[in-house]
């Protein structure tokens, strides 16, 4: 099975990525793809970003993949040709914690939290037609976020069926 673990930048894909790994997981970050020039890049001038073609990064990622199960690490992930798409979520005002932890600007905190208030990724995900599940990490740690995923990955659907995760009570706040 191939499973996309996606989410807005912060929410913790890579951490649990790593930790996945060393529980002996294949998991291929996509940022490693694009950064080997696995595929071309173009650079967003306005939001300082490369920009990849999602089309072109499914076909690098399908002839790199080792048979078996894999995890695809990465906020395009869920563009890819994949069998489970999971969804890492996070309040935004603590994601707004954690992107300002890294140094990130007001301005790419503010882009990235109305993304996650906005579901973006959930919208997208869920046009894909394939099976979607979301993991609220707001208050977990890694390792238990880590846990909630291997349940994923072992079947559970019920407990993280879309739709549970809402954070209009904070967004209505910001008017
Ligand atoms: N439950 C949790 N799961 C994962 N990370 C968490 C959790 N709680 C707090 N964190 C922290 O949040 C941060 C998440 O950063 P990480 O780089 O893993 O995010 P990312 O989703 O990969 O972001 P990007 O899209 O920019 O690569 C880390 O500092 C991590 O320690
Ligand atoms: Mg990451």
């Amino acid at each position: 099975m191939i499973v996309a673990l996606t989410g807005t930048p912060g929410t913790g894909k890579s951490t649990i990525g790593e930790l996945l790994r060393s529980s002996g997981w294949t998991v291929v970050e996509l940022s490693d793809i694009v950064r080997d020039g696995k595929v071309s890049t173009s650079l967003d001038t306005e939001r300082g970003s490369l920009e990849v073609d999602p089309e072109e990064l499914d076909k690098a990622v399908s002839s790199t993949l080792p048979s078996g199960d894999a995890l695809l690490i990465g906020h395009l992930s869920h563009l890819l040709t994949v069998d489970l798409i999971i969804i890492l979520r996070c309040r935004p005002s603590v994601l707004a914690e954690r992107l300002r932890s890294r140094g990130w600007s007001e301005d790419k905190i503010w882009e990235n939290m109305e993304a996650e208030a906005c579901d973006v990724i959930l919208v997208e995900s869920v046009e894909m037609g394939g099976e979607v599940v979301e993991l609220d990490t707001t208050s977990l740690d890694p390792s238990q976020a880590v846990a909630a995923v291997e349940e994923i990955l072992a079947g559970e659907r019920e407990k993280y069926a879309i739709g549970h995760v809402d954070w209009s009570d904070e967004v209505m706040g910001w008017f």
